[in-house]
């Protein structure tokens, strides 16, 4: 019996058109099916448009096939049919004690909404889909976290209700922008948790499929930006740009307040206001501590690589994180092999 029942987020509502992916009985099946599974899990890995020529961005064609992307690497995981291994004390311990659940819930909570919010305003019928299907899979990223919280006794604050953004576009940038940050570094940690085997397969397995999607959907928001800016006039290009710079300004100012509030003591509240996403916080979670920060940024970039490299190189991929880690990794180089 589903116990944990979800809270009545529907995307639907504020985004006229859109239809949410079925949740029938077939579909549970379907979940606890192996093979369904594996063809769902490779789909979602692997894309590439039937289309020849280039996809120029800005183009109804590159809108078209961004898009299509989106729609046909969807994974129909459900979060009710996951499973949850159980752990040893001290894992589960180690995991119920860590400051990040409360973030790591509300931040589902408001990307759901700032990306439905926004693709209530475009008038494209198919990119307002795309990122409305993208609202519905944060919402499902709510419910994985919630399933997970429950399984393992985490105790969690009330949540502070979420109010409509007042501006869509600047809070679907900083919900895209954070994510492009946080899934850089996730991708790394997780593979490093992989790795060290810390953490027990099976949990890495659940959190998968997670990972990977937050692959797609920086690849869609990159998209998304490079069709919205070519299509803007000068002037108003200019304004946007503008506001990008304010988006990183901010989060970086954030990520500084929110390191601050995770080394303090009273850091359980959550403090206000980040954006951190969950798989971060997962990956975090199950990272081994005592990795040099050079060879965690460099396996970053690999495993960023990785995840990217089953799409259509024709489509647009986050670039500032991974050209600012270049950049760090080069500046680092002298002060190598000294410790
Ligand atoms: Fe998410
Ligand atoms: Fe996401």
């Amino acid at each position: 019996m589903d116990s944990h029942a979800m809270d009545a987020f529907d995307v639907g509502r504020l985004v006229p058109g859109f239809r949410p992916p079925q949740a029938d009985v077939d579909a549970d099946a379907a979940c606890r099916d192996a093979a369904a599974l594996a063809a769902a899990d490779t789909a979602m890995r692997r894309w590439r448009s039937p289309l020849d020529g280039p996809l120029r961005p800005g183009s109804e064609r590159h809108r078209s096939e961004t898009c299509r992307m989106f729609e046909q690497t969807f994974n129909p995981y459900r979060p009710a049919v996951l499973d949850w291994p159980v752990l040893a004390p001290a894992t589960r311990a180690r995991i119920v004690a860590l400051p990040i659940w409360d973030i790591a819930v509300q931040t589902e909570g408001k990307a759901r909404l700032r990306m439905a919010a926004y693709a209530a305003t475009l008038g494209e019928a198919d990119m307002r889909n795309a990122l409305a299907l993208n609202a519905w899979e944060e919402h499902r990223h709510k419910e994985v976290l919630s399933r997970m919280v429950a399984a393992y006794g985490i105790e969690l604050a009330p949540e502070p209700p979420q109010p409509l953004p007042q501006d869509p576009e600047w809070a679907y940038l900083v919900t895209g922008y954070s994510e492009c940050i946080d899934s850089f570094f996730a991708f790394g940690l997780f593979e490093l948790a992989r790795r060290s085997g810390l953490f027990p397969p099976a949990l890495v397995d659940t959190f998968e499929p997670v990972m990977q999607e937050e692959c797609r959907h920086i690849l869609l928001f990159a998209n998304w930006a490079g069709w919205h800016r070519a299509r803007l006039s000068p002037w108003r290009r200019l304004r946007f740009e503008l506001k990008v710079v304010r988006v990183w300004a901010f989060l970086a100012w954030e990520r500084i307040g929110l390191a601050r509030a995770v080394d303090g003591a009273g850091a359980a509240g959550g403090g206000a206001g980040q954006d951190n996403n969950f798989t971060l916080n997962g990956a975090q979670a199950m990272a081994d501590d005592g990795v040099r920060l050079p060879t965690l940024l460099a396996l970053c970039l690999a495993e960023n690589e990785r995840r990217f490299a089953g799409y259509d190189e024709r489509l647009l991929r986050p670039a500032t994180v991974p050209r600012l880690v270049r950049m760090a990794l080069r500046l680092m180089r002298p002060f190598a092999r000294r410790d």
